[in-house]
């Protein structure tokens, strides 16, 4: 696909869709929870749909029309044994917080995805509930797709975790509700806490003490109404965006600004660009705002320690941003980054460089020296598949003179189907 470059200017009004992260959560919930659960702004990306067909195979009857869902749910006891494999495509949400629940079903369950998932460690959840009595299989014993798994009765855990990851606690807390006992997770910095937040909406008992949550075992869900905020992870491509292409305004309405995920905003804060944000409200238990960004001059800064987990999804395109600042932007403890949909610190480094940029890989980030002018002479760069290289690609594009081809922009569609549409309205603004 060739992309617009030397964008003049980007202006107007985006409502990006609902929360990727969110919208997982809230089938699953749905699902194990007794009675009716709507969801609104359900983020209708390929991730989510993964999430919605794993579980309409295991018999819950989910209706889903655009960006409204249904979820019939009869209880954890109420799923079914599938007859067929589950495939989780290319979403390591589905997949780990999938196994959390799978642990306390005492059936059989077999996990694929795509070829992505197949490279991603599942260990990191497979471990932990092996201790709590799930009988997990799989290739390379249990680190990766495809998948088996056997749940069944489960004893509590105390885990400590090597790695902030939401998606680790969660699995974990998800077999905990079901386990003899209360489970702790411990981490060692604080992750998104969309299940702990969601978890109190299904009438969970959850407790959140410092890094630690527990839950008790033996609890039920209740269904509950879910208005799924704006996902600030597609947010922040249009966020970056007005910052760096010249004569810009955007103003993204209905975003999540919930604390775990706003890294992105202090880091536009501390590199100096003009952002607002107005009408900062809850709706139920996840905050929203409306964010407005500008053509910003830009500085360079230090990014690392319990910053990074606020902002995991958001460093490609930081990387880009750090190309438009003045001086030398690093970027540490990031190691997490080699097991995203790529090895997004080698996928940055490799793409922003066919344009220009001076990056450089570390062992655990990156070093981005600017202010850089992106130039390209025919550059055809590529997404590896990874919807998050895809979108930040596309926007250095509008900063970028010359000629650029972007191959597999079809990954887009995992997390913002309408990200072209956005970008192009935004272009005629
Ligand atoms: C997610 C957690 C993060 C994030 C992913 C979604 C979640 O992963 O990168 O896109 O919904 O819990 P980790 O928890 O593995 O850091």
């Amino acid at each position: 696909m060739q992309l617009r470059t030397n964008v003049n200017s980007l202006k107007g009004e985006i409502y990006v869709p609902g929360d990727k992260s969110i919208s997982h959560r809230a089938v699953m919930f749905g699902a194990i929870a007794e009675g009716t659960t709507h969801i609104t702004n359900f983020l209708t990306g390929e991730d989510c749909l993964s999430t919605i067909d794993c579980f309409r195979k295991m018999g819950v009857r989910i209706e889903q029309n655009d960006t409204e869902v249904i979820v019939e749910g009869k209880g954890i006891a109420g799923l079914s044994e599938p007859t067929e494999v589950l495939n989780v495509g290319n979403s390591g949400t589905t997949t780990r917080l999938l196994l959390g629940i799978l642990a306390a079903c005492p059936f059989h369950a077999c996990l694929i995805g795509d070829d992505s998932i197949a490279k991603r460690p599942m260990d990191r959840v497979t471990k932990p509930l092996r201790q709590m009595g799930a009988h997990i299989d799989g290739r390379m014993n249990g680190r990766y797709t495809p998948l088996a798994i056997r749940g069944g009765a489960l004893q509590p855990i105390e885990y400590v975790s090597p790695v902030a990851s939401a998606q680790v606690k969660s699995a974990l807390l998800l077999a905990g509700l079901h386990a003899d006992g209360t489970t702790t997770v411990t981490e060692p910095h604080k992750s998104r806490d969309h299940t702990e937040r969601m978890l109190k909406a299904f009438g969970a008992d959850v407790h959140v003490d410092g890094l630690t949550v527990s839950v008790t075992g033996k609890q039920r869900l209740h269904a509950a109404d879910i208005y799924v905020p704006g996902d600030i992870s597609s947010a922040a491509f249009f966020l970056v965006a007005g910052a760096i292409v010249p004569n810009s305004e955007i103003t993204l309405k209905n975003v999540g600004v919930n604390p775990t995920r706003t890294g992105i905003l202090d880091v536009l804060a501390q590199m100096g660009a003009n952002v607002s944000i107005e009408n900062i409200r809850n709706e139920e238990s996840e905050p929203l705002a409306d964010i407005t960004v500008r053509t910003s001059e830009l500085k360079a800064t230090e990014i690392g320690g319990e910053l990074i987990p606020r902002l995991i999804d958001e460093i490609p395109i930081i990387a880009l941003l750090a190309t438009q600042a003045e001086g030398t932007t690093i970027i540490k403890d990031a190691s997490e980054l080699k097991v995203k949909e790529t090895d997004r610190i080698a996928t940055v480094v490799s793409e922003l460089r066919k344009l220009g940029a001076d990056i450089e890989a570390t062992d655990d980030g990156m070093i981005i020296r600017g202010k850089t002018k992106l130039r390209a002479n025919h550059a055809v760069v590529d997404s590896f598949g990874d919807h998050r290289i895809g979108m930040m690609l596309a926007i250095a594009a509008c900063v970028t003179e010359g000629e650029v081809t972007l191959q597999r922009p079809e990954a887009i569609a995992v997390s913002y189907p309408s990200f072209f549409a956005h970008l192009h309205a935004l272009q005629q603004g």
